[in-house]
């Protein structure tokens, strides 16, 4: 059977690449991939921009005519998940992994995510919602040191301020909601409590509908705890970024933790999913804080995360394919789940600029042949094939391969598995110092004790 993977980043790389390798599937259709899919083992692009709805639906049923085999799609990114293309391939026939556009709404909207999560009491910061400026300062003076402010609708990670003080905060509010900065997605905010801790990533497979509800297989599947880094610079110092590394499973995170997060995230998130009566099937990804007082839910995604992924796919001792029609068919709960021993780490190489204006149309080295020596894996994230230099032959050293060039801010990851996090971090870096682009930057402790603290400033 074929998948189709809709998305063109790194975790849609890192998808194709774990469908790929599954006995079941002939090919894999990135819709539109990237310079990474371009090459990967069965996969083939499809020209067609994410954003594009109608396009993407179009492509995907003339992709799936005629086959009745259990052929689906998968949907990575947030952006077509909000805006109803899973809704839509539905109607088509298609069987997909990706929430209906309702369910999607708990990471398009974080105001709509904090009510979701006080109706169904899962643990979380204390906040209030705001759809006046005046007001929301307000609330900013009420708040004794750091605050953080979040604007409602999606901003590719620009929308979180974490503020150590009044000034700061007050200043987001106004961006966003008087500057409009962010457009439309900044017209409401979330003034929230700064909660201080290690943050975790628990991504997880989702198989929700009534139907499931009322036979009582409705469930939430956690996958190993991951963590990603946000910060830019090492230590934990510098600006957000979209994430900068991940390793799984994370370091540190206590089975008592684990058990707080079913009891006080997990389940209560289920229940709530459950009684909205929502069809869910796909991915969901919890970002936690873990605090004195046990972990708290931040954030909702409703998807895998990047760059988590990339590291928690390369662990999975059962077939990704397979899981997915899990998720489709109903049957996550009883699912052969297990995971590789040992330890998985990704550090992400950046543009320079990156997260601000950056470099691109860098060319990249990349020494296939070591890195698959060592068993790790680059995961492409923002390159593309260029065209001009495409190898014509299989007598062209470059076959089949191609030179590939910078197109994003974040590049690329390179992903390896080692017995324990040091040979993990050994061989992942090794990794990343065989490839090279002009303007290459990345940070050297993704995966170290304190890499990704949130504690004072
Ligand atoms: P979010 O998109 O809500 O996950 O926020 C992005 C990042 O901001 C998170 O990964 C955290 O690093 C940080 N953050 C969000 N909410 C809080 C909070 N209440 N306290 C401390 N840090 C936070
Ligand atoms: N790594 C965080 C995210 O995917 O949003």
């Amino acid at each position: 059977m074929k998948a189709i993977v809709i998305g063109s980043g790194g975790r849609e790389h890192a998808i194709a690449w774990a469908l790929a390798s599954s006995p079941d599937i002939t090919e894999v259709v990135c819709v539109p991939g990237n310079g990474g899919t371009a090459t990967e083992h069965k996969c083939r692009n499809v020209h067609v921009s994410a954003a594009e709805t109608a396009k993407v639906v179009e492509a995907c049923v003339s992709e799936l005519a005629g086959l009745a085999d259990g052929s689906f799609a998968v949907i990575g990114p947030e952006d077509p998940l909000a805006a109803g293309l899973a809704d839509r391939l539905a109607l088509e026939g298609i069987a997909v992994v990706g929430p209906h556009s309702r369910p999607a709404q708990l990471e398009a909207s974080k105001d709509a995510a904090k009510r979701f999560m006080e109706r169904y009491g899962v643990a979380c910061a204390k906040s209030a919602t705001f759809t006046d400026a005046r007001e929301a300062i307000a609330e900013i003076g009420r708040h004794d040191g750091p605050v953080v402010v979040k604007a409602d609708g999606l901003a590719a990670g620009k929308g979180v301020v974490v503020a150590p003080e009044a000034d700061t905060a007050v200043a987001a509010v106004k961006d966003f909601m008087v500057d409009s900065t962010l457009g439309a997605a900044g017209r409401k905010v979330v003034i929230e409590e700064y909660l201080e801790g290690e943050e975790i990533s628990i991504l997880a497979a989702v198989s929700v509908t009534p139907e499931l509800a009322a036979k009582g297989k409705a469930s939430i599947v956690p996958f190993v705890p991951a963590r990603d880094h946000k910060r830019l610079l090492e230590g934990a110092k510098g600006p957000n970024t979209g994430g900068m590394g991940a390793v799984a499973p994370a370091n540190g995170v206590s089975d008592e933790t684990l058990a707080r997060f079913r009891s006080d995230i997990l389940e209560p998130t289920l229940k709530g999913l459950v009684a909205e009566g929502y069809d869910y099937r796909g991915f969901i990804f919890f970002g936690i804080m873990v605090t004195k007082d046990g972990p708290k839910l931040l954030e909702y995604n409703v998807r895998l995360g990047d760059p988590e992924t990339q590291a928690v796919l390369p662990l999975m001792d059962f077939d990704f394919s397979r899981m997915c029609r899990a998720i489709i068919d109903g049957t996550v709960a009883d699912f052969p789940f297990a995971w590789k021993p040992g330890v998985a780490c990704a550090p992400v190489a950046v543009s320079r600029g990156y997260p601000g204006q950056y470099e691109k149309g860098h060319p990249i080295t990349i020494d296939r042949e070591k890195i698959a020596r060592m068993g790790a894996k680059v995961f492409i994230a923002g390159a593309t094939v260029d065209q001009r230099r495409a190898p014509r032959s299989e007598g062209d050293p470059e076959w089949p391969v191609g030179t590939l060039v910078t197109t994003g801010g974040r590049v690329l990851a390179a992903s390896a598995v080692g017995k324990d996090l040091d040979e993990a971090r050994a061989l992942a870096y090794r990794a990343l110092e065989s490839v090279s682009f002009g303007g290459m930057g990345f940070r050297r402790d993704i995966g170290l004790p304190g890499a990704a603290v949130s504690k004072g400033f």
